[in-house]
């Protein structure tokens, strides 16, 4: 069970021992983190789920997949070089640590 931190726009930390067979989207709405509302159901099709990776670990995680990911994440805003769609990133014990920003606002 990977630790996962997520964090605010106005700062607030919110760390959750994650299952490690979910998504940061499935982790985040179950633990009703404010902003991340998984609309779409993790399809990537709504983009409300966007989030930015930490510096530190978007080797590990990897940048957006190419195709519908990165085309969801053209279309929002403050989209940028570490953000991701949070119900593609799927967690395993490797992601103890992670740490997700969260933007202003999702659409
Ligand atoms: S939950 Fe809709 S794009 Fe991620």
């Amino acid at each position: 069970m990977p630790k996962i931190t997520y964090i605010t726009p106005i700062g607030t930390e919110h760390c959750f021992d994650a299952d490690s067979r979910s998504s940061a989207m499935q982790t985040a709405v179950q633990h009703r983190i404010p902003g991340i509302d998984g609309d779409c159901g993790g399809v990537a099709d709504c983009g409300n789920c966007h989030v930015w990776v930490d510096q530190n670990w978007l080797e590990r995680i990897g940048p957006a997949r190419a195709g519908i990911e990165a085309e969801m994440l053209a279309l929002t805003d403050g989209s940028t070089p570490f953000s991701r769609l949070a119900c593609q990133i799927e967690l395993a014990d490797e992601h103890e640590g992670l740490v997700l920003r969260m933007p202003t606002d999702q659409h």
